[in-house]
Order: C-alpha cells, then sequence, then structure tokens
C-alpha cells in the first residue's frame, strides 16, 4: 500500500488495522517491520496520501476499493488443524465492510487464500443487506520479504482475477502508473487465486528438491553446490532458487503448501496432496538433519557446550522469524542441553525468546517446566558474532546475512574451544579459508573428507 501511495501521489490510501501499537509504529520513525528501502518509500507518501489508523469503519466509508490483507495462518484448531487457513480474519473483515460500506465498493483479496474463497466473501459481503454493491477481485502479492520494494517497483508481473472487465480494469490502472501494461495479467477469479498457491509450492519444491539432494551429496561425496551450478546453467530448469541450505521457512510457504494439500483432499485428489505435503515432510526432515548431524560431529554430545548461533530471521535483510529453521534447530540443540548464544542483527531477545518457547510448546501440546528454564538459563542473545562465538566448540551459521562473510574469523578461532566447528547451514562461507585457519567445516551438501578445491 506505501508503494501505491508512492507511485500515485493523487490516490490517498488508508493503511488500516485493528492492532494499535504496530499502527503507532508506523506513524514513527520506527517501523514495526525491517525491510531495506521502506522507511523511504513511507517517509515520502505519509502524511501526503498514505495515512495509518485504527478507524477501520471510517476508511471502509470513504474507498471506492477496500484490499483486504489481513492474516491467513494455518488453522490450530478444529476440521482441517495443521492444514487448512484459518478464515476467521478475512470473514470479520468481510463482515466489517459489509456493514460499512455503502453505494459501491472493489473488494481485492491481497491476503494469500484458498480457492474459492472470493465465493464466500461474495456471499457474506452480500448478506449483511445494508444495500452497497461489490465487486470481488483477486490480487496476490508477489514480493519476497528482503527485496520488497524492487520486486514491487519492477515486478515480473502483477496478477489480478475477477468477473466484472470494469473492475479488473479499475485496478489495472493502478498498478499501471509504473508497471507496463503486458506485465499485468488478469485471469478468472479461481484461476488467480490458485496461481498464489502454485507459485508458492513450486518454489518451495525446488528448494526442497535441491535440499534432498544435498542428503546425497554429503553421503557420496558430490558438492551441491557444484550440482545447483551444473544443472541450473540448463535453461530450462535456470539458476535461481537452487541454493541447497538448513531449510526454507517464512509465514507463507509452508502455510500456502498446506493449504493447497488441504484443498486437494478437500476436492478427493489424494495423490495430489501426498506429493505436495512431501515437500513440507522434506524440509522438515532437513531441518532435523542438520541439528542431528551438529550432535553427531560434535561427538554425540553438546551438552553443556556452547554453541554461537549466527542469525535467527528466516532469511537475511529482514526481521522476521516466522517459521525461520533457527528456531527449530535451537530448539533441539536445547534439548540436548547445549548453551545457546544467539545473534542477529535485526531480531530482539525477546522475540527469540517467545519463538523458542512457541516451539517447544508446538512439541509436546505444552511448555514444559524443564523447557522454560532451558531456555532461560541455556540462551543468551548477544549483541555480535564475535560474543556468540567466544568460548564456544561451535557456531552455526543460520541466517545468510551479509555481514557473516565479513567477519574475522582468525579471531573468532583463537576465541574457540578445538576442534573449532563451524556448521554452515547456508553454505554462506569461505569454507577453504575457514579449514586453513584450523576450523572443521561442515556444510550443507558437502561431504567434509571429500571437499573439492575450487
Ligand atoms: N509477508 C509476506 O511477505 C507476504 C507475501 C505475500 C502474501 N502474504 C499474505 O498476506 C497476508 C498477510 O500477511 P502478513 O505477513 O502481512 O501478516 P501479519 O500477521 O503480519 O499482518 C496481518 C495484520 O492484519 C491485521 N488484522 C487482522 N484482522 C483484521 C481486521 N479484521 N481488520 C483490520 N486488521 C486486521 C492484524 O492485526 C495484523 O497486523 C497473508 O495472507 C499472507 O499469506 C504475505
Amino acid at each position: 500500500m506505501a508503494m501505491i501511495a508512492k507511485q500515485c501521489p493523487e490516490i490517498p490510501v488508508h493503511v488500516v488495522d485493528l492492532n494499535q501499537p504496530r499502527i503507532d509504529a508506523w506513524n514513527s520513525d520506527q517501523l514495526p517491520i525491517y525491510e531495506p528501502g521502506l522507511d523511504a518509500v513511507v517517509r515520502e507518501a505519509r502524511g501526503r496520501n498514505l495515512t495509518f489508523s485504527t478507524q477501520v469503519d471510517r476508511a471502509i466509508d470513504e474507498s471506492d476499493m477496500i484490499f483486504i490483507s489481513v492474516n491467513t495462518p494455518t488453522k490450530t484448531f478444529g476440521i482441517g488443524a495443521g492444514r487448512a487457513a484459518n478464515l476467521e480474519f478475512i470473514e470479520k473483515c468481510a463482515r466489517q465492510i459489509a456493514r460499512n460500506a455503502k453505494g459501491h465498493k472493489i473488494v481485492v483479496e491481497k491476503s494469500t487464500l484458498p480457492v474459492r474463497t472470493a465465493e464466500a466473501v461474495k456471499r457474506i459481503l452480500g448478506s449483511e443487506g445494508y444495500g452497497a454493491t461489490f465487486d470481488v477481485l483477486s490480487n496476490p502479492e508477489f514480493l519476497a520479504e528482503g527485496t520488497a520494494i524492487s520486486d514491487l517497483l519492477d515486478p515480473d508481473r502483477v496478477l489480478i482475477g475477477g468477473e466484472s472487465n470494469e473492475a479488473i480494469e479499475t485496478l489495472c490502472d493502478v498498478y499501471a502508473r509504473w508497471i507496463p501494461r503486458e506485465r499485468i495479467l488478469t485471469t478468472n477469479l479461481w484461476s488467480s487465486e490458485l496461481s498464489k498457491l502454485t507459485a508458492n509450492a513450486f518454489l518451495a519444491q525446488r528448494v526442497s528438491s535441491i535440499n534432498a539432494i544435498s542428503a546425497l551429496c554429503e553421503a557420496t561425496g558430490a558438492d551441491v553446490d557444484e550440482v545447483s551450478r551444473a544443472i541450473g546453467t540448463d535453461s530450462r530448469i535456470g539458476p535461481k532458487f537452487l541454493k541447497a541450505s538448513v531449510g526454507f521457512g517464512g509465514s507463507c510457504f509452508q502455510k500456502d503448501i498446506l493449504n493447497l494439500v488441504y484443498l486437494c483432499e478437500h476436492f478427493g485428489l489424494r495423490d495430489v496432496a501426498a506429493y505436495w505435503e512431501q515437500v513440507v515432510s522434506m524440509n522438515d526432515y532437513q531441518k532435523r538433519r542438520f541439528s542431528e548431524r551438529i550432535v553427531k560431529t560434535m561427538f554425540n554430545t553438546v551438552s553443556d557446550k556452547k554453541i554461537g548461533i549466527l542469525g535467527f530471521a528466516f532469511k537475511k535483510d529482514t526481521n522476521d522469524t516466522r517459521e525461520s529453521a533457527a528456531i527449530y534447530v535451537c530448539r533441539d540443540l536445547l534439548r540436548e542441553r547445549a548453551r545457546l548464544a544467539i545473534y542477529d542483527p535485526r531480531v530482539g531477545e525477546q522475540q527469540i525468546r517467545a519463538d523458542l518457547a512457541a516451539a517447544c510448546t508446538e512439541l509436546n501440546g505444552q511448555l514444559t517446566d524443564h523447557e522454560r528454564e532451558l531456555i532461560q538459563t541455556n540462551v543468551t542473545v548477544v549483541n555480535d558474532s564475535y560474543e556468540a562465538a567466544d568460548g564456544a566448540h561451535a557456531v552455526a551459521v543460520m541466517t545468510e546475512w551479509d555481514e557473516f562473510r565479513e567477519l574475522d574469523y582468525a579471531k573468532i578461532y583463537q576465541s574457540m574451544h578445538r576442534p573449532a566447528f563451524v556448521f554452515d547451514g547456508r553454505n554462506l562461507l569461505d569454507h577453504e579459508a575457514l579449514s586453513e585457519l584450523g576450523f572443521e567445516i561442515n556444510a550443507i551438501g558437502k561431504c567434509p573428507e571429500r571437499r573439492s578445491r575450487n
């Protein structure tokens, strides 16, 4: 919305949310999310044609077009728990629109939704009976956190699905102020809703596919980065999204695939559901495999050993930790009674402790006293990488922050116990240089004894 406001100064954009502290943050100098370039975009438009408030009813009344961008998390209860999308917030939002709208409104689904949600949204909008009329469009968001601003400024495509050509054209006209028309694709509602889930499923599938191969590389002496390069030069495959890692994270991939799986099951397509579910299972396997490898390599015990954790966000250039691989690896190591010193340039202590507590709860349905104590006593959140590594038996790279490449590893080596283990969950570091310093390197898809020398 900030980008629309920036690119279309004559269109007033009101961002409304129920969450007052978040809105306060959007109105302050400390935005609630870290995203490179976002500050400047918000600063340019805020106060001119971009406002942030909690006055939801008023914004509905004043707007011609309403984007529903609320959260659609995986259901944690009832039918479809652990798979289906929780559409509670969508429904509440649609009802609030229906109660407050007058005249004609275009309602745009910006949240990622199961196929055919627009049908439910249309019924809800029509059912409150206050006399307003509505067109519903689907306009899924394809930006990636960390590169959101360039993704929005110069997207591969914008997708708009709908039934009314007039409504579709109205939204096309907004994007066409800065995006070439040929990159604005229009489809029917259901294709648009399904395309977002499919895009995320395909992207995650590529990661799980190369991660599956990384396990085989470790067993055989092949090098996963070499394999990626070799297959990525095939123009039918392409080089992007072929980086093996400790596993994908983020709020969307897992949630959207599980949603797809649930939809397939709902329509009786069990084999299709099983096919996509495996993408998530492979990701869980990859995270588990990484923590198991740490324990195994460190003589089958990490109990009371300090391990420096470099990075906690699910990827670089964001402070978002949702579904971050670091959470699950740290949880597993804590259960082995390791002492963790965690550093992330953008994620704070409160978030880290809350994520670890939630991950332990997820495992047993509750947070045991023992786990609470472990999170209290065995986790320290530190201010830089050197502090994380000081006196440690190992460091594990969990997020590919650029600054981790630039560290003085000779200094780090001096401060660590021997053998000084490095577990590179992102294949980020210069492994040859580090081994020459004396580190024992364990990386994804690389067999320590058979490391290649190019
Ligand atoms: N985060 C991403 O990069 C990304 C990318 C593409 C698509 N999406 C999709 O966008 C949607 C939102 O994702 P997010 O990461 O911004 O979620 P989020 O949880 O960070 O934000 C959702 C916001 O909606 C607010 N909200 C909930 N109900 C409301 C209501 N009735 N009225 C007003 N505000 C309400 C919440 O207070 C919250 O601030 C999801 O469907 C997600 O799948 C997200």
